[in-house]
């Protein structure tokens, strides 16, 4: 368990106070991170949340495009990031003037693009839709069954989905550079090594890692699957924040992080650039703020709120 140092810890609290802010956390955030936010949670739980921020700032510790997210639904308020450079490879994977001219040449196919949420505010605005990891197989079930479906950015995650729903959708190539690390032989290892414990994996992980799965799922329906299976350890396939969130909520059980090939757990290098240190003084400046031109924001906001619709 990390040491906190209270003084850094009070400092924010009374800064967030303060400035009248929340602070939001994604599950892969550091513990030092997620013990102090006001709301720790998966992509779609933090878009609820930010739906229903009351304060004037929202501290977002997540990676750019979750930032953004809260930013579309939230255009008043600003919402500022601990380090702006905390992007995502599923996200730079597909620029929006790619998606655009790659629309345009395929014309012929009126395509409905679905958006994994993983992307920039840019790519949302020339989306029908967008889904997380917790909601993409309700999402695509209700997509016109009429239309041709573009799945971005997520190859994986897309095509997981369409194992789920039988819906035959036309995939971007882009992928988390991390989940992908993991693979059939580093996960059998661990399996091997202990038998009795079930294997929860990220629908971002390769095909040939999910099969080895007893569940796929998003990241907060991890902490449901963990709770209320009759299991009592678990190998942990996804990013290695998500087992401080799942030991704390779960202490009577045991959570094993699922290995790469190279390393005994994963880390996301964008998820860890946040830090208490960054946080402070984000806080403190009001610096970094998340700025969108309003005309994309706007744009990108609709396919947000009918993802937010659908998904109740
Ligand atoms: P979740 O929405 O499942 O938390 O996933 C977000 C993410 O970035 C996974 O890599
Ligand atoms: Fe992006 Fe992968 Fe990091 Fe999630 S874990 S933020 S998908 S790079």
């Amino acid at each position: 368990m990390a040491v906190i140092s209270t003084d850094i810890v009070e400092d924010i609290l009374a800064l967030k106070k303060e400035r009248n802010a929340t602070i939001l956390a994604h599950n892969y955030q550091i513990a030092e991170i997620q013990e102090l936010a006001d709301f720790v949670g998966d992509s779609l739980g933090l878009s609820y949340c930010a739906t229903r921020a009351d304060a004037e700032v929202i501290a977002f510790c997540g990676v750019h495009f979750m930032g953004e997210t809260a930013k579309i639904i939230n255009p008043a308020k600003r919402v500022i990031l601990p380090d702006l450079d905390a992007g995502c490879s599923l996200a730079e994977a597909c620029p929006a003037d790619k998606l655009e001219a790659y629309l345009h040449q395929n014309a012929e196919k009126n395509y409905y693009v679905i958006a994994y949420i993983n992307c920039s505010a840019g790519v949302k605005a020339l989306s029908d839709v967008i889904c997380t990891s917790g909601n993409a197989v309700k999402i695509v079930n209700s997509a016109p069954r009429n239309r041709n479906i573009l799945f971005v950015p997520d190859q994986n995650l897309g095509a997981w989905v369409m194992q789920q729903t039988g819906r035959k959708m036309d995939l971007w190539r882009g992928s988390c550079y991390i989940h992908i690390e993991f693979t059939h032989r580093s996960i059998t290892k661990i399996r091997n090594t202990f038998p009795d414990a079930a294997v929860v994996a990220h629908p971002e992980c390769i095909e040939s890692v999910r099969i080895l799965a007893d569940e796929v799922c998003s990241t907060e329906k991890m902490i449901h699957y963990c709770a209320n299976s009759p299991a009592k350890s678990f190998i942990i396939v996804t990013e290695s924040g998500m087992l401080h969130r799942l030991r704390r909520e779960i202490p009577d059980k045991i959570f094993i992080p699922g290995p790469t090939e190279t390393c005994a757990c994963a880390d996301c290098r964008f998820m860890k650039m946040n830090t208490l240190e960054k946080l402070h003084d984000c806080l403190l400046n009001l610096q970094p703020e998340i700025e969108i031109a309003e005309a994309i924001r706007a744009r990108a906001e609709r396919p947000i709120r009918r993802m937010l619709e659908l998904s109740r």
